[in-house]
């Protein structure tokens, strides 16, 4: 595989990314870890802290896959239970806005992700200059979808002015890819968003649509790497 010199640059802006993130961690707290190549980069450095005794933390992840590479570094796991909150989770994105409105899900975990962002005091977000954009909506927006309510959500998001295609398998067109939930996946493509909210508001009216990646109000900061350096945006 022929690897661009942009890819190599975008994989050296997500591990800074990813290792400046470390710099918020406190020893004691307790973690959501995010999910996608960036958030494996952040995962890999604290796994790096916990085995050197420089960091003791609690986490929990937001996919299948975080959850396998997070114990294998050696972090310790804690499953879902009442009354849990996270100190901070640490994540990546699909699109940041300058509000720090976001798209996410194009790894498929955003049910999760959206579970754990919302059960902590703060959600941070790691990511590669690419990411940064001043209008939401060239990344393709992901849905989770009940499987029953495909053909119908489908129709909805044509109604909504997009263009839907459900998520199958990179190597096999006929099998559709499912979420850690055993959901569809699907990506609707609208170019551009001018109204992520109103969007928002729409979709959650949409029966069998058991989440959006439009993550609204939710990150507190993000940490994004370029060329030059670092940049620490806030809302
Ligand atoms: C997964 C996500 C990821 O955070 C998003 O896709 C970014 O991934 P990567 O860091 O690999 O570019 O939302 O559901």
């Amino acid at each position: 595989m022929v690897v661009s010199e942009d890819q190599t640059q975008r994989e050296k802006e997500k591990q800074l990314a990813a290792a400046t993130a470390l710099r918020w961690i406190r020893d004691g707290m307790l973690l959501g870890l995010g999910s996608g190549s960036t958030a494996a980069y952040f995962i890999n450095s604290l796994g790096e802290a916990v085995r050197n005794g420089q960091l003791q933390v609690q986490a929990t992840a937001t996919s299948h896959a975080s959850d396998a590479l997070a114990r294998k570094a050696g972090i310790a796991m804690l499953e879902p239970r009442r009354g849990l909150r996270f100190d901070l989770t640490v994540d990546g994105a699909d699109e940041l806005d300058p509000q720090l409105r976001l798209i996410k899900g194009g790894g498929g975990a955003l049910l999760r992700e959206k579970i754990i962002a919302t059960a902590s005091d703060a959600l941070l977000i790691i990511a590669d200059s690419s990411k940064a954009v001043p209008q939401l909506g060239r990344f393709p927006l992901p849905l989770e979808i009940v499987p029953f309510a495909l053909p119908w959500v489908l129709d909805a998001m044509e109604a909504l002015g997009g263009a839907p295609v459900l998520r199958t398998d990179p190597n096999d067109a006929q099998t559709a890819v499912q979420s850690d939930q055993g959901n569809l996946l699907v990506d609707c493509h609208f170019n551009a968003l001018p109204d992520p909210a109103q969007l928002a508001e729409h979709l959650q009216r949409i029966p069998g649509i058991v989440e959006h990646g439009l993550f609204l109000g939710l990150a507190r900061a993000a940490v994004v790497a370029r060329e030059e350096g670092v940049m620490l945006l806030r809302p």
